[in-house]
């Protein structure tokens, strides 16, 4: 594609994300019929994740022909220097497969984009409320077309915080356990929604004031991470350098709660880490 700017490649990951959501949208009623299987234990694909994921492809194929594809389903793999290199679309098709299948309203379409390694444009639809989010590198980002700010909210003891549990692997458990207890002692409230890009949508329109996780994967985070910083907010590493769009642990945030998170996570005796 000749043209890469963010503006196109936004417009592109928003009709893929509308794909996407529509699949899952029109699936939802008949969620007990449908057929799931475990992708390893307590991690899950079901019909809809692979249809919303055929869904978007066929949109990203036909409007970016030369783009390339890390997706959660069927593009798992990308070489490093293909990721270093060109436009990128980062894919969760279905964002809170576990919530979705039980009929707990909190699950996403997922779409961002890099240009020569770097987040350039993220779309995440809430697809329960039917809210979009978008962001642009440079640009800001907006929820349903109006601008949003990450929360001023700046003290620990009145900050709602998000979180994910570890909930693949046993042997995190115990370290990750001492991190939430020690945001419990100090942080107003903690919540575990069960999908990690509304997570970061919520930190970007201000409805957290934070969130950690460990051990993401890119398309989990590949949208949300803009929408946090062009936000004004923060999204890093535990060890606070710039996320990078890989299996990675998270802590975001506006500054203030993300500063404070980093320091009370790190404080824990020994934080889970890819
Ligand atoms: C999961 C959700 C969840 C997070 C997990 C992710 P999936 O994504 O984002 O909140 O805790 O780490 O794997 O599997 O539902 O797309
Ligand atoms: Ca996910
Ligand atoms: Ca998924």
């Amino acid at each position: 594609m000749t043209d890469q700017s963010p503006k196109l490649l936004l417009d592109i990951a928003l009709e893929a994300a509308r794909a996407s959501a529509g699949v899952i949208r029109d699936a939802a009623p008949r969620v007990r019929a449908i057929a799931w299987r475990e992708k390893k234990a307590k991690d899950f694909v079901s019909e809809v994740d692979l249809a919303a994921e055929a869904a978007v492809l066929e949109v990203i194929r036909r409007r970016a022909p030369d783009a390339a594809l890390l997706a959660e389903e069927t593009a798992t793999t990308i070489a490093p220097e293909r990721q270093e290199r060109g436009v990128v679309f980062v894919v969760d098709p279905l964002d809170g497969t576990t919530n979705f299948l039980h009929g707990y309203p909190e699950y996403a379409a997922s779409v961002g984009v890099l240009r020569d390694g770097v987040p350039v444009a993220g779309v995440v639809i809430d697809v329960p409320l039917g809210e979009e989010f978008t962001a642009c590198a440079g640009g800001g980002a907006t929820r349903d077309g109006v601008m949003i700010r990450v929360s001023p909210i700046d003290d620990p003891a009145r900050a709602l915080v998000g979180t994910g549990f570890p909930f693949t692997r046993a042997e995190d458990i115990a370290p990750y356990l001492e991190q939430l207890a020690r945001v419990m002692r100090g942080a107003a409230g903690v919540r575990r929604a069960g999908a990690a890009a509304l997570d970061l949508a919520a930190v970007a329109c201000g409805r957290f004031e934070g969130f950690w996780e460990p051990r993401l994967s890119p398309w989990d985070i590949a949208a949300g991470l803009l929408l946090v910083r062009e936000a004004g907010g923060a999204a890093t590493n535990y060890e606070g350098q710039p996320c990078p769009v890989a299996k990675t642990s998270i802590v975001a945030g506006n500054a203030a709660i993300h500063r404070w998170l980093l320091e009370t996570v790190n404080g824990a005796q020994s934080a889970p880490r890819p």
